[in-house]
């Protein structure tokens, strides 16, 4: 029986950490106790430089203040308004500066608390939409190999990472998946999207013939797959998935939840590639990674779809007690603000072009197979060890967090993305780092 006594402080059992190897973690772990702008300090009281902006989240930077003023204004005001049949102003407010900044047409919000509920919120949305509109026989999902979109049970059956499915049993029935687009014998080192491979597309021909548009939902596709290790889309490779969807009267989700909010250089992926999807998910980046949310965007035509019927009567059974929550909310607006005033949803553009050129710097390094870039966001891809794949890079992730510099890595992959104020200096740094570690690497 447990006892409270027996719960040391500063035990390390208890907390059964995510997508974390536990027994190595808690043999010798890694602490963050403070962050500013670019940089974590450790429990030791080191300085880190943060490669990538904590989990893909952080695009303004560490603390910065007029988020953490909006927090705590927000905490003492109102902490809680209830989600269901109640509202309070700041959702709506947010809501508004979103469809402000989102991609012509995309102009209602669903609110949730991850990108995992985005997910499955869009599939959702996506299924009840042909339902409302009397064509609930299009029912499958379409995803593709190597994406991820979140670890709940939709979001596992459209993603197409192994160890993610395997042990979950049969999943959602009803889905597909697309081919993913890496080719590293066409497209090594390639700088922005790259050129071979937009015929990949046509699978979803092949795919749609297979079960007959009139049975598919929706597709859906990270414009950048991030955490499967930076997979670029082969140029035009997105326009043709729009434009066989658009035929066939399937949905196209974006899963935005790593490419939205100025990672690419462009407020959205959408706008980086020119194709507008009809959902577009997004989290992460809305709040900067302070409070948990997240927001699935639809275009006015899925939304009116839903508003008929009595109006007494709810529209569509989904939601969360957190949704708009309002001190999310109010991050989420002091976020936006940031972005605006700073222009960090455009910067990614010109720094971006800095910082593929330092990555590619490393092509020559031990081991390095390929480096790829897109706004602020790279890879550089190692070669595996024999019979101990992911070995070599989680080395790397282990020497340059010694050295001061924070990366991520997937696989052999190391990818980097940075929080959008980065400067020159900070990105010198990360490459010099990453330089000395590569040719440390066994
Ligand atoms: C594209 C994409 N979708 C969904 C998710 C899941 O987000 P969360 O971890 O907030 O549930 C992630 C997280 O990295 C992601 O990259």
């Amino acid at each position: 029986m447990s006892n409270s006594s027996n719960v040391t402080p500063n035990d390390l059992n208890a907390f059964w950490m995510p997508f974390t190897a536990n027994r190595q973690f808690k043999k010798a772990p890694r602490m963050f106790v403070g962050a500013k702008d670019m940089h974590y300090t450790t429990a030791e009281g080191r300085q880190v430089l943060d490669g990538t902006a904590g989990l893909w989240c952080v695009n303004a930077g560490h603390c910065r203040s007029r988020i953490v003023e909006a927090i705590q204004q927000q905490a003492a005001e109102l902490d809680y308004a209830p989600a269901f049949q109640m509202g309070h102003p700041k959702a709506f407010e947010l809501a508004n500066r979103l469809v402000d900044i989102a991609p012509k047409g995309l102009d209602h919000v669903l609110f949730t608390n991850s990108g995992s509920e985005s997910v499955e919120t869009a599939l959702k949305v996506a299924l009840a939409y042909h339902r409302v509109k009397g064509d609930g026989a299009r029912s499958r999902l379409i995803g593709r190999e190597r994406a991820y979109h979140g670890v709940n049970f939709g979001g596992i059956s459209v993603g197409g990472i192994v160890s993610n499915r395997k042990m979950f049993g049969s999943l959602l029935t009803g889905v597909d998946h697309m081919p993913h687009t890496h080719n590293l014998s066409k497209n090594a080192f390639s700088k922005g999207p790259p050129e071979f491979g937009t015929e990949l597309a046509d699978e979803l021909e092949r795919i749609i013939t297979l079960h007959d548009a009139s049975t598919i939902a929706a597709v859906i596709v990270e414009p950048v797959a991030g955490s499967t290790g930076v997979l670029i889309p082969p140029m035009g490779y997105l326009k043709r998935l729009r434009d066989i969807t658009k035929k066939h009267g399937i949905l196209l989700i974006f899963d935005e939840v790593i490419t939205g909010f100025g990672r690419l250089g462009t407020p959205f992926g959408a706008d980086y590639f020119g194709v507008i999807p009809d959902i577009m998910i997004t989290a992460k980046g809305l709040t900067n990674g302070t409070i948990p949310m997240g927001a699935v965007l639809v275009t006015g035509e899925i939304h009116d779809a839903f508003m008929n019927g009595p109006e007494h009567v709810i529209e569509f059974f989904h939601g969360y007690t957190y949704s708009g929550n309002p001190m999310a909310a109010a991050a989420g607006l002091a976020t936006l603000e940031t972005y605006k005033d700073e222009d960090l949803l455009t910067r990614g553009a010109d720094m971006g072009e800095y910082f593929g050129e330092a990555l590619h710097s490393l092509a020559d390094c031990p081991h390095v197979i390929d480096v790829r870039n897109i706004g602020l966001v790279g890879a550089i891809e190692l070669e595996s060890i024999a019979g101990s794949p992911t070995r070599r890079a989680f080395s790397a992730f282990l020497k340059a967090y010694d050295a001061g510099v924070l990366i991520r890595t997937t696989g052999d992959i190391i990818a980097l993305s940075p929080p959008l104020i980065v400067e020159k200096g900070h990105i010198d740094t990360m490459v010099d780092t990453l330089r000395t570690v590569l040719n440390l690497l066994e």
